[in-house]
């Protein structure tokens, strides 16, 4: 007889590998998944036993893009997301990351998607990774490290390129970073408080990343029209520094920039045949950050999600904005500052376009902090089950599963994570293929998706029907190998 702690009947199992769909028993123990396959009921004995008729059993999402830094330690239950089935959640991109970081005064745009200056509490990689540890988050915590928080540690100003001793002490204290385990280093290229880094500078800080085996994730420096030059200068720094490259959030940006996504991907699908290139995507036709001025158009929907000067604003379109007050966009955007937006900026078109691209994982790019959230925040995994998948036939279901688990985990060296395996942690989750869709809207962003039926994270079962068990499982996840 073996013993095992949770034993899941007859479930559709998708293992995360792209692999075909398997009727199988699963038994896990001891936060590990024991066994795969027919398991004979008189052979295993089980405290739980469930029985998943019906339902597909998958890794548990691997979020490769968030920016929940501060709020695994502030609200460990992470129901935004483990509601959606995500098990893991990597942060630190775009350039920014909680640690490690030592302010001096409030948190330099857009470092304050992640809170205010009492929440950067992590002057060193390894205080974050104890405070993750001692917070015991619902879900795994993987990180990079941010250019931008290492540029607001060493320089005085950051609208200047860093000296060569700046840059030194960034790349001291990166490699400290990747000693603790982070998985790379992230740039925001495109933000007014990284824009001024040159090419050199962030290669120069890329080059201890190779010895570790960590990569550099990028928000590259344009999404608009200069988007290829801003794709070459992402594959041009990972070359030189010779480690995977991860363009984050992938997209043409702009109504001039709409319908370019062909040539985008052959740029990448280009480079890739050289170099280890890949990207997220979050599935939806509108982006979500702080309110950029160089953003402000009257050529597509902008709302304002929060401002601190008028928080009565959030909600409102910048253009409805603007003419209450008789100003131009430009004008309003600015009294509004600092604040945050919607931007209704990319084709359908080219949003599937990327979506259905082999090497495209998924990654929310939600926004914990922000009080009426991009539905991202809630929705992205449903969403590509339930809408991509199920109802616009965007790829097989198996697919959707491997860009949300193995592929994800694979790329950012999540070792024994993204797939149904035995020996593997049990990140899993059991969901209805039929039903499973995202609810969250722009109008009502904060809702639970519909159909995932239970979470286990490393074993430890955390929700069930849409209802948190109250047991959190997540740890720490230090860099593996690829
Ligand atoms: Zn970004
Ligand atoms: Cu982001």
């Amino acid at each position: 007889m073996q013993r095992c702690d949770t034993l899941i009947r007859g479930a559709t199992v998708i293992d995360g590998t792209g692999g075909p769909a398997v009727r199988a028993d699963v038994a896990l123990a001891d936060g590990r998944i024991a066994a795969v396959g027919a398991l004979d009921p008189r052979a295993w004995r089980a405290d739980d036993v469930r029985d998943a008729a019906g339902l597909a059993l998958c890794p548990g999402f691997v979020d490769v893009h968030t920016h929940d830094d501060t709020s695994v330690i502030r609200t460990p239950d992470l129901w935004p997301k483990l509601s959606q089935g995500v098990t893991t959640v990597i942060v630190g991109n775009c350039g920014v990351s909680a640690a490690p970081v030592r302010l001096r005064g409030e948190p330099p745009d857009p470092m304050n998607l992640l809170g205010r200056a009492e929440d950067f509490r992590y002057p060193t990689f390894a205080s974050y990774r104890e405070a993750v540890a001692a917070a015991r988050p619902a879900v795994n915590v993987a990180a990079l490290v941010g250019h931008t928080a290492l540029r607001a540690n060493h320089m005085d100003r950051l609208d200047r390129a860093a000296t060569a001793e700046e840059v030194a002490a960034m790349r001291a204290e990166l490699r400290d970073a990747l000693a603790g385990g982070a998985l790379g280093l992230s740039t925001g290229l495109a933000y007014a408080n990284a824009c001024h880094a040159p090419t050199a500078e962030v290669m120069a800080l890329a080059e201890p990343l190779a010895e570790a085996g960590a990569l550099y994730a990028t928000h590259v420096r344009s999404e608009f029209a200069e988007i290829l030059a801003a794709l070459d200068e992402a594959v041009r720094v990972g070359r030189h520094a010779r480690v995977p490259v991860a363009v984050s959030h992938l997209k043409c940006a702009g109504p001039e920039n709409w319908g370019r996504s062909g040539e985008v991907l052959a740029a990448l699908d280009a480079a890739r045949r050289a170099h280890a290139v890949g990207w997220d995507c979050y599935p939806y036709a509108a982006g979500s950050s702080t309110l950029d001025l160089a953003q402000v158009t009257d050529r597509h929907e902008i709302t304002v999600t929060w401002s601190d000067p008028h928080p009565e604003m959030g909600g409102q379109s910048l253009a409805e904005i603007a003419a209450a007050w008789r100003t131009t966009l430009v004008e309003a955007a600015r009294r509004l500052q600092p604040a945050g937006a919607i931007y209704h900026a990319m084709s359908e078109a080219d949003v599937r376009r990327i979506l259905r691209h082999p090497a495209t994982v998924i990654g929310s790019d939600g926004l914990p902090n922000d009080p009426r959230p991009h539905p991202r925040l809630w929705g992205a995994f449903p969403r590509v089950l339930g809408h991509y998948c199920r109802e616009l036939g965007l790829f097989p279901l198996t697919e959707a599963v491997h860009k949300m688990t193995g592929l994800s985990a694979r790329r950012f060296g999540l070792a024994g994570r993204g797939e149904v395996r035995a020996g593997y942690w049990a990140d899993l989750v059991l969901f209805d293929p039929a039903a499973v869709r995202d609810v969250a809207t722009y109008a009502d962003p904060r809702r639970p998706a519909a159909g995932i039926a239970a979470v286990w994270v490393n074993g430890v079962p955390s929700s069930r029907d849409q209802t948190p068990t109250g047991e959190r499982g997540g740890r720490f996840v230090a860099r593996g190998p690829r």
